[in-house]
């Protein structure tokens, strides 16, 4: 079995017995089941031939509240003298829904990925009273001071990192964990998705200033820096099936992709964890959550009834929404052909790509194409006589989409023989530069282009039947790239925006792109360095690109990521946590 530290057949061949297990259990059995997550799990020894196995029930701490029919399995394997080869202190079986292996054996899409949750790997028992030195920064909203059991000295709360720092000049020690909750709350009687941008923007602004001022500190260099949010994430299914999970909190999300990105640039000083939007966490189970996110290395942690889960990219499968579609005679995103589609950015690279995509494969007919250049900008002339001779009707309009007042307007100035059947919101800027530089009036610029626009956009055509509102996202607010805090965080409302619109009821796709080959204006100033960190992820090519988009308006799901990945290339030291479940070895 060379290159294994123990071979894939004995393993399976191992976890055969449980068949026999799940015959002999109770009558409210719900037929097979399979393995769910694995955690404690230790390879002791490599090369036996023969083993011994040993199956044992293990039930979930009390504290942890099982999916309908799990079960826990506690795996012993030793070799023919009883040493040990292998240990699982718990693998947590599921039961099998006969829909979703169907489902599995679609096709798999290569380059789409969905962002998946799953329960964290790693250490069944934590006990957050080891863990010594939390603080508490702002408001104690979450209770840990009143909480008895953390590290016995007690929680000190600090109305913020100054007071902190303060504490640390009259000797107080550094501490262990500070935690801070940002709720993203702006003012509640502001209603809808443009409100909701204006506090996104807030909170980001806010704890970017907090990052910059814990980095600059550098007697918290061992410390990490809690950041809470409350129904930041959306973990819903993989196929965008409800699992419960409650209302997203749009303005919080950017929180994710900021906090992403500082956590790519320093690595061990931060940790984000989401709490359930509804249902409040216990302090004790708060504080557990963030010591088995540090002691398992996954500082990305949404604690869901007591359970903390962790995000991993999957690759995409195929649901059948094809056929559907195409046996429908409609475009992949179900468009009518004689409907108008807006592309924002229309004169940028991606989208002068997707119009005449759009013209030439989807036969779309009509198509409003803006930015802020509108006819002036570079190529538009000519874009517009390609997309004309294709037998397009074409419009390219100079309106600046961070305006409320102009998206609208150019929504109602479609023509109602040919009515808006669908967006995509190309339009977008970079300012890229380190956390630790980057400021407030940066990340806004970036800010107003990407996600402010999506409000708008939202905002404008709510009323409409759509069949496609798709948004030009990137990997970044996902992965959390190095150098790009303030893009990361728009791309992360984003698509925090369109889960929204799902639960709206309202169609959405969030497509999360890589790097695309052509360069951009945006991009073109991308040298070898920037090239280097995409870890793994190889720049598309335009007619990949394209195909892709086809493929992912083909998918139910509301945030797909376009990458071509190379495992290899991804794998090794740094690796982001949500690409972990992609590289051999790693759950
Ligand atoms: N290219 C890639 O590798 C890549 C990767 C991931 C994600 N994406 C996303 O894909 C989208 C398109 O990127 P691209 O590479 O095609 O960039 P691009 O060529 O620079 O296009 C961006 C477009 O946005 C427009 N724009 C910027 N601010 C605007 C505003 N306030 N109002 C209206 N239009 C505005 C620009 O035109 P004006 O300056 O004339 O307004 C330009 O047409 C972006 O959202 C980007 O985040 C691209």
């Amino acid at each position: 079995a060379d290159g294994f530290g123990i071979h894939p057949a004995l393993l399976d061949a191992a976890l055969h017995p449980m068949l026999l297990a799940a015959d002999t259990e109770s009558a409210d059995d719900e037929g097979m089941r399979l393995p769910f997550a694995w955690n404690g799990v230790s390879l002791w020894a490599t090369e036996a031939a023969t083993v011994r196995v040993r199956l044992s029930p293990r039930h979930p701490s009390p504290d942890q509240d099982g999916a309908v029919g799990e079960r826990g399995l506690r795996v012993v394997v030793t070799d023919a003298m009883g040493a040990p080869v292998l240990t699982v202190d718990s693998l947590t079986m599921r039961p099998a829904d006969p829909g979703q292996l169907r489902a599995g054996n679609g096709r798999g899409a290569d380059g789409l990925f969905t962002l998946d949750w799953i329960p964290m790997p790693g250490l069944l028992d934590v006990d957050a009273s080891d863990a010594m030195g939390w603080v508490v920064l702002g408001e104690d909203s979450l209770h840990l001071a009143e909480e008895p059991g953390l590290g016995g000295r007690g929680v000190v709360c600090h109305p913020d990192l100054e007071a902190l720092v303060a504490a640390l000049d009259d000797g107080a020690p550094p501490p262990a964990f500070a935690v801070t909750y940002l709720p993203a709350d702006g003012d509640p009687a502001e209603a809808g998705a443009v409100a909701r941008a204006a506090d996104g923007l807030a909170a980001v602004g806010e704890a970017l200033e907090l990052v910059r001022g814990w980095l600059a500190e550098p007697r918290l260099a061992d410390a990490r820096l809690v950041v809470v949010t409350r129904g930041a994430v959306s973990i819903d299914g993989p196929h965008g099936e409800d699992s419960g999970d409650g209302e997203v909190n749009v303005a919080a999300a950017g929180l994710w992709g900021l906090l992403r990105s500082a956590q790519a640039e320093h690595p061990d000083r931060f940790v984000l964890l989401d709490l359930h939007q509804a249902t409040d966490s216990a302090a004790g189970e708060v504080a557990d959550a963030v010591v088995r996110a540090v002691r398992a290395d996954e500082p990305q942690v949404a604690l869901r009834t007591g359970r903390p889960m962790v995000p991993r990219l999957m690759r995409a499968r195929d649901t059948g929404g094809a056929d559907e579609a195409e046996s429908e005679g409609l475009t992949p995103a179900g468009l009518d052909p004689d409907g108008t589609v807006l592309i924002t950015g229309g004169t940028g690279l991606l989208g002068g790509l997707v119009a005449e995509h759009l013209v030439r494969t989807w036969h779309v007919k009509h198509l409003v194409l803006v930015s802020r250049g509108g006819p002036d900008a570079p190529g538009a002339p000519e874009l517009a006589e390609r997309l004309s001779d294709l037998g397009a009707g074409v419009r390219i309009a100079a309106v600046d989409v961070t305006d409320a007042d102009a998206v609208a307007d150019v929504v109602a100035g479609i023509d109602s023989a040919h009515p808006l059947t669908g967006v995509i919101h190309a339009a977008g800027l970079l300012d890229d530069a380190m956390v630790t530089s980057q400021t407030r009036e940066q990340v806004a610029r970036v800010w107003a282009a990407k996600a402010t626009a999506a409000a708008h956009l939202h905002t404008a055509t709510a009323d409409l039947p759509l069949r496609m509102f798709v948004m030009f996202s990137s990997a970044a607010g996902v992965v959390g790239n190095a150098g790009q805090a303030g893009y990361a965080a728009a791309n992360a409302f984003v698509d925090a925006l369109v889960a929204h619109r799902r639960e709206l009821g309202l169609p959405g796709l969030s497509l999360a792109w890589g790097l695309w080959a052509q360069a951009s204006e945006m991009t073109g100033h991308m040298g070898r360095a920037d090239l280097t960190r995409l870890r793994g992820m190889k720049p598309l090519s335009s007619g990949r690109g394209l195909a892709l988009l086809d493929a992912a308006c083909r998918f139910a799901h509301p945030l797909m990521v376009a990458v071509d990945l190379d495992p290899a290339g991804v794998a090794g030291v740094g690796l982001p946590v949500v690409l972990r479940g992609l590289v051999g070895g790693r759950v």
